[in-house]
């Protein structure tokens, strides 16, 4: 069965529901430093059942999606008398959806939990689909179990707040989805001004745009084959993230991948004959939103070892993109040789000036 998601702009109300059904049960709410001091006071004072329930706080940051963190939940959720039977809300952005949902699928072998996102990339991608883990070793998250929530509360009424490059990110996600879907819903991304999306609207785009995710994720929820069709723009994108990370100016993830799309459209246009106006029009949409990406031909052997490690590879020799012959149109686990990944560098730096 797949997990429930609700689309509101009055999460008090729904998670009051979703907490007080059912038998009476120990409830947990796991949040980061940043969500427990901007979004729970107002959510707990207009949400009798959440104050009751016992808050375990992490430290904010990726650098935090750790095991030592992960333990710190383990702990506080065993002194402090959970159960199989107990609840489990995860508030904040995707870190700690993912760690929050994998403590949950862990302990006593498995308790309920529900996530609720605050942030749009958060809402968009990592709460939905079942994905959990941490960081370990030095790599992204390298330990995890896919487990579904039980229900997701998607809401854009936390957004109000987010710096705009938070809400940049989280838009090239859905620009991903749109390409995914059909030239339609990606014509109705790309036409509209991101800083100015009103909370209602923004909340109908998530909508679409979640679906797309979890109907993928219906057919294949553990990436054995069309989930991979989420990778879109991912291959290049983190390599892109990789890059900047390395050379200590980190970019937000959906940077990236946005930047990382590009690559993946001329590439689909190479090897599948995607038309090149799609490919234009977005090169342009993403020069106007998105930071400049700095790197020249010599970046090209690193940027291609970070594409051959990427873990979605079948093969470490096999670099693999999520391709299109057109919007919708998708063609997962293609292997492109570094020459045709080259030119497409090539060909991406000629296009947004670089
Ligand atoms: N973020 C891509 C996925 O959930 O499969």
């Amino acid at each position: 069965m797949s997990q429930q998601l609700i689309f509101t702009n009055d999460v008090a109300l729904q998670l009051d529901y979703l907490i007080t059904q059912g038998d009476k049960k120990p409830t947990f709410v796991i949040a980061d430093t940043n969500t427990a001091a901007l979004v729970l006071p107002s959510l707990t004072s207009e949400c009798k059942s959440l104050s009751d329930a016992r808050l375990i706080t992490i430290n904010a940051g990726d650098t935090n999606k750790t095991l030592d963190s992960l333990a710190q939940v383990w702990k506080e959720l065993s002194d402090n008398g959970a159960t199989r039977s107990s609840l489990i809300i995860n508030i904040g952005g995707g870190m700690v959806t993912d760690l929050g949902a994998f403590a949950a699928s862990t302990f006593k072998r498995g308790v309920r939990f529900i996530n609720v996102p605050t942030t749009l990339l958060g809402a968009v991608d990592a709460s939905v689909g079942g994905k959990t883990g941490i960081n370990f070793n030095g790599l992204k998250n390298e330990i995890g179990v896919f487990r579904e929530a039980e229900s997701v509360i998607i809401s854009s009424c936390f957004f109000g707040t987010l710096p705009l490059d938070e809400l940049k990110s989280g838009y090239a996600e859905m620009l991903k989805h749109g390409f995914l879907t059909s030239a339609t819903e990606v014509n109705s991304l790309i036409e509209r001004n991101i800083a100015e999306i009103g909370s209602e609207l923004m909340l109908q785009l998530l909508e679409r745009s979640v679906k797309v995710k979890q109907d993928i994720v219906e057919i294949d929820p553990t990436e054995k084959g069309l989930r991979r069709a989420l990778n879109l723009g991912h291959t290049a994108g983190h390599a892109f993230e990789s890059n900047a990370m390395a050379s200590g100016q980190p970019i937000p993830h959906g940077f990236a991948v946005a930047h990382g799309l590009i690559i993946a459209l001329i590439l689909s246009h190479m090897r599948l004959g995607f038309e090149t106006s799609w490919l234009y029009k977005t090169a342009h949409w993403v020069e106007t939103n998105y930071p400049k990406l700095h790197f020249t031909c010599d970046d090209y052997p690193t940027l291609l070892d970070y594409m051959a490690h990427d873990k979605k590879n079948k093969r470490p020799d096999q670099i693999s993109f999520t391709l299109l012959s057109a919007p919708g149109e998708i063609h997962c686990g293609q292997i492109v040789g570094h020459n045709d990944i080259t030119a497409a560098l090539d060909i991406y730096r000629d296009l947004m000036h670089i």
